[in-house]
């Protein structure tokens, strides 16, 4: 989620970075810098913290050229601190780059670089492209950074520059990048908000794409350096709106971030070579015998879900909690306890006292968090970051999705480091991890129909959500993101429990939304779903892909990708968002800061 941009043309280059880093302040960042051609020498400024602290820096030393780049960082690999800021420097330093994304095979490159003779300056993953694209030039910057793509693997939204080039040379894969056009000069972006003050002509670059921009024109190509022809946009946003990338809310933006986000949470941590997870944490797993979750709201049931696949994967006893009870109740924890606390924000009072909680019982302490260096990350032994960059929206919906992603992940490494996951289902499973962002895509795509459904019900006074196994708590994440942005009443019960007395609400006033994807429990369900609609209940499936089935026995029906049942969880969430979000929409309510809420509860 770094903010990147690229200037060439007749401007000072310096002032036109700055102001348009500021304009992307919004996506978090934990340092900054900017490359600027000075009399045919590129000179770099780089500083961790605010961006504050790197204008102050320029004020001291000016930088007079018409052609730069700038960026700030949302750590992913290394810490934030001034070696690790961008932009990267060749050895050479004629040329630098600025990186949004991940590269997964920066390692094995790295290597073969420092065999190569080449010396690191930093601990990112991002340094590698320029040396690679160093070793590759002869002259042409877009040729060698295009040759050097094809050996590296990953995420990136990438700009180039170099001393001896009047153009700089950008490149995109799952990190967005987007040009702006201008009279004499042109510009690159890592979204629009830092094009608005000198043009509202813009191209979104696709995945794939490549460009070398000039200050009188844009070539753009594949990969393969074929030409291709990209819609030249003319965006209407107010700069408000630009914040939010030309989506009306930002929830909606979060929610369409999602297979990006899920490339960071991922990325450069799976192993697929050898079906493992590589989260770089001190904590080892082999040491604990049971584990406890700890969290609040959307966090909470992300951890829900955790419990079913560290159980699943691991074969160690899981505990949730929502931690305002887990601070009070004395809780049995000790040495061989692994305490995890989950949340975006990390400030959630009741987390952090629930988690000291846990400390001083002697349990180990992992944080999944979102928020880099926010207060849990300084309670905690060790923190997984989900790397969702900044989520601007009340409702929680890509950190949730992520937390779930991380928790895989930890599902996998606990499971491996105590032998109980073996090779194939480890491989199976892992394989699927990968899938996930085009999954949720695909998800993404069903938009229309759920639109329509959330129209059809957004009168009515009251929801149920059902769900059973790991779909059980994506069934109460789905009611808590309706109630907490259209404010209509809904409650979530494990599907069994229909009989046990939630079975008397069901008349034909009421929607019943069920997650009845592909399970071993399918059948189960199903029946649950006869008993609603044997009572006159207005049936609503979430169902995978292919089900012929669910037509039958449901009103309407919303389909999600197939993939592995444990995974099941993050790619219905998607529709759930969705859901919430058009019925608020629909009933006018204040989807990014709905009523009485907070992003962050840091009071008790
Ligand atoms: C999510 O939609 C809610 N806004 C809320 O439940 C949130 O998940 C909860 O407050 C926990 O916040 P945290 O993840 O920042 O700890």
């Amino acid at each position: 989620m770094c903010g990147i941009v690229g200037y060439v043309g007749f401007r000072e280059a310096a002032g036109v970075l700055l102001e348009g880093l500021r304009r992307l302040e919004y996506r978090g960042y934990d340092s900054a810098g900017v490359a600027v051609k000075v009399n045919g020498r590129l000179e770099v400024v780089k500083k961790a913290g605010k961006l504050q602290v790197l204008a102050e820096s320029l004020k001291e030393r000016a930088l007079p050229g018409t052609l730069g780049v700038g960026h700030t960082r949302w750590a992913t690999h290394g810490a934030p601190n001034d070696p690790n800021a961008h932009p990267h420097s060749s050895e050479d330093g004629r040329l630098a780059v600025i990186h949004n994304g991940i590269i997964e095979n920066y390692l094995p490159l790295k290597e073969g670089l420092l065999q190569r003779g080449h010396v690191f300056a930093s601990e990112t993953d991002s340094e590698v492209l320029a040396h690679l694209i160093e070793e590759k030039y002869q002259g042409n910057l877009y040729q060698a950074v295009r040759l050097a793509l094809q050996e590296a693997h990953g995420a990136y939204g990438l700009v180039v520059a170099h001393q001896d080039s009047e153009e700089i040379v950008v490149a995109r894969t799952v990190s967005p990048l987007v040009i702006g056009l201008g009279e004499g000069e042109n510009f690159v972006a890592s979204d629009v908000p830092a094009l608005l003050p000198y043009t509202r002509r813009v191209i979104f670059l696709h995945d794939g794409d490549m460009a070398a921009i000039g200050k009188e024109g844009v070539r753009l190509t594949d990969l393969k350096g074929n030409p291709v022809q990209r819609e030249v946009v003319e965006v209407d946003w107010s700069l408000e709106d630009s914040e939010k990338g030309g989506y009306p809310h930002y929830m909606l933006k979060e929610i369409y971030e999602q297979p990006w986000v899920l490339e960071n949470t991922l990325g450069g941590r799976l192993r697929e070579e050898s079906a493992t997870a590589e989260l770089g944490l001190k904590l080892d797993p082999a040491r604990y015998d049971k584990v406890h979750v700890i969290a609040c709201g959307s966090a909470y049931y992300a951890g829900w879900v955790g419990k079913y696949l560290i159980e699943a994967l691991a074969r160690v006893p899981v505990e949730v909690e929502v931690a305002s009870e887990y601070r009070y109740r004395d809780p049995v924890a000790d040495q061989k306890t692994l305490a995890i606390v989950i949340s975006q924000s990390g400030e959630t009072i009741d987390s952090l006292e629930a988690i000291r909680e846990a400390a001083r019982k002697g349990a180990g302490t992992l944080g999944i968090i979102n928020a880099k260096g926010s207060s849990i990350t300084r309670e905690v032994d060790d923190t997984l970051y989900i790397h969702a960059g900044p989520e601007i929206g009340v409702a929680s919906t890509k950190a949730y999705t992520a937390m779930i992603a991380a928790m895989s992940l930890v599902a996998v490494w606990m499971g491996r480091a105590k032998g109980r996951l073996q090779d194939q289902p480890a491989a199976e499973f892992t394989a699927e991890l990968r899938k996930l962002p085009r999954l949720v895509e695909e998800a993404l795509e069903e938009r229309p129909e759920i639109a329509r459904i959330a129209l059809k019900y957004h009168q009515a006074s009251d929801y149920l959500f059902l769900g059973r196994h790991i779909q059980a708590p994506t069934a109460y994440e789905g009611a808590l993101k309706l109630k907490e942005i259209s404010y209509i009443h809904a409650e979530a019960y494990p599907a069994g429990e229909m009989k046990h007395g939630p079975i008397a609400l069901i008349d034909e006033h009421l929607p019943v939304v069920v997650l009845t994807t592909e399970s071993p429990l399918y059948e189960k369900t199903v029946s649950n779903i006869q008993e609603v609609r044997a009572r006159g209940g207005r049936v609503i499936a979430l169902a995978t892909k292919g089900d012929s089935e669910a037509k039958k026995f449901a009103q309407d029906v919303i389909y999600v990708p197939r993939t592995h049942p444990l995974l099941a969880p993050i790619v219905s969430a998607v529709p759930l968002q969705l859901l919430a979000y058009e019925t608020a929409v629909c009933l006018g309510r204040d989807v990014d800061q709905p009523r009485n809420l907070a992003k962050s509860v840091t009071v008790e």
